[in-house]
C-alpha cells in the first residue's frame, strides 16, 4: 500500500493549515531558492510558493503518486523523485521546508544537522511533524496491531523515533543562529464522524500496517481500528467528531 494522494488530499485543509502556520514563521522575505522536501500533492510546496514567488523552487518526494499530483497542481514548479535520507543537493538552499514528512526518516540526531548544513548561511530549516504517537489514534492501532490473528505479520512495527521539543532545540542550537520551537495541538472538526479519523489516518500513521496485510485482514483490521475509536473519541451532537491532534514545529536559522 504505497502514498495514494487521492486518500491523503481527503483531508486537505486540514492537512494545509499547519505548513501555512510553519511558512509564515520564517524569518527571512527573500528568498532565492527553496525545497519542500516530502512535499506529497504538492499542498505544502504551494504555501511555500505563495510566500516566495520569486524563489527557485522544488518539491522532492519518494512517491510517483505524489509527485504526479503535486507536478499538475504547479506546473511551473520543478518536482524530483528522491528519498530525503540518501539526498545530498548540488547547492544550498535558502529554505528547506518539511512540512508532516521527516516522521517518517529515522535517525534525527544524524538527520537535522546535515540538513542544516545544506543551507546557505542565515537559510532557514522549517519543519513540522506530527507529535501524536501516544494519542488515542496511534495508540489503538499499536493495540490492534499487538492482539489481532495479524500479530505475527505487524505487532513489530515501529515508526521512526520521534523527541520533544527541548531535544531538537538542543540538537539545533550548536548549528544555528536561531532556533524556534513550538507545540501546538489542532482540533480538526470532521463532519464523516468516527469513520472520517479512520480514513485520515488509512493516508498516513496505518499505512505501515495495511501494506503488510492482505485485503481480507486490511478490512477486520480496520473494523476493529474503527469500534475502538469510536470508543476512544466522542462523538458531537450533530454526528461529527473533533480531533485533537499535537504538532511540534521546528524553525531553524543556520
Ligand atoms: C504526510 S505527507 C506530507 C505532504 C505535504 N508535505 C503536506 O504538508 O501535507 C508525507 C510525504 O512525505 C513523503 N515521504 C515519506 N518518506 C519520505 C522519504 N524518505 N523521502 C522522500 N519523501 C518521503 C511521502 O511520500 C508523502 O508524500
Amino acid at each position: 500500500m504505497s502514498w495514494s494522494a487521492r486518500q491523503y488530499s481527503m483531508f486537505e485543509q486540514q492537512r494545509t493549515r499547519p505548513v501555512r502556520d510553519l511558512v509564515a514563521a520564517i524569518p527571512a522575505n527573500r528568498v532565492k531558492t527553496a525545497i519542500d522536501l516530502g512535499c506529497g500533492p504538492g499542498n505544502s510546496t504551494e504555501v511555500l510558493a505563495e510566500r516566495y514567488p520569486d524563489a527557485s523552487m522544488t518539491g522532492l518526494d519518494s512517491s510517483e503518486n505524489m509527485l504526479a499530483e503535486a507536478r499538475q497542481r504547479l506546473p511551473s514548479l520543478q518536482f524530483a523523485l528522491a528519498d530525503i535520507d540518501t539526498w545530498r543537493p548540488e547547492h544550498a538552499f535558502d529554505v528547506i521546508l518539511a512540512n508532516a514528512s521527516l516522521q517518517w526518516v529515522p535517525d534525527h540526531a544524524e538527520l537535522y544537522p546535515r540538513l542544516i548544513s545544506f543551507l546557505e548561511p542565515g537559510g532557514t530549516l522549517a519543519v513540522q511533524t506530527p507529535d501524536n504517537l501516544q494519542e488515542p489514534a496511534h495508540r489503538l492501532a499499536r493495540d490492534i496491531a499487538a492482539s489481532g490473528p495479524w500479530a505475527g505479520k505487524i505487532a513489530s512495527v515501529k515508526h521512526p523515533d520521534r523527541h520533544p521539543a527541548a531535544w531538537y532545540f538542543n540538537l539545533l542550537q550548536p548549528h544555528c543562529t536561531e532556533v524556534d520551537v513550538w507545540r501546538t495541538t489542532y482540533h480538526h472538526p470532521l463532519s464523516g464522524g468516527h469513520a472520517a479519523i479512520v480514513e485520515w489516518f488509512k493516508g498516513s500513521a496505518l499505512r505501515p500496517y495495511l501494506q503488510r496485510l492482505d485485503e481480507v485482514e486490511q478490512k477486520d483490521f480496520l473494523d476493529a481500528y474503527l469500534h475502538a475509536v469510536s470508543q476512544a473519541y466522542q462523538a458531537l451532537s450533530d454526528g461529527s467528531v473533533l480531533l485533537p491532534f499535537p504538532r511540534l514545529f521546528v524553525v531553524a536559522t543556520r
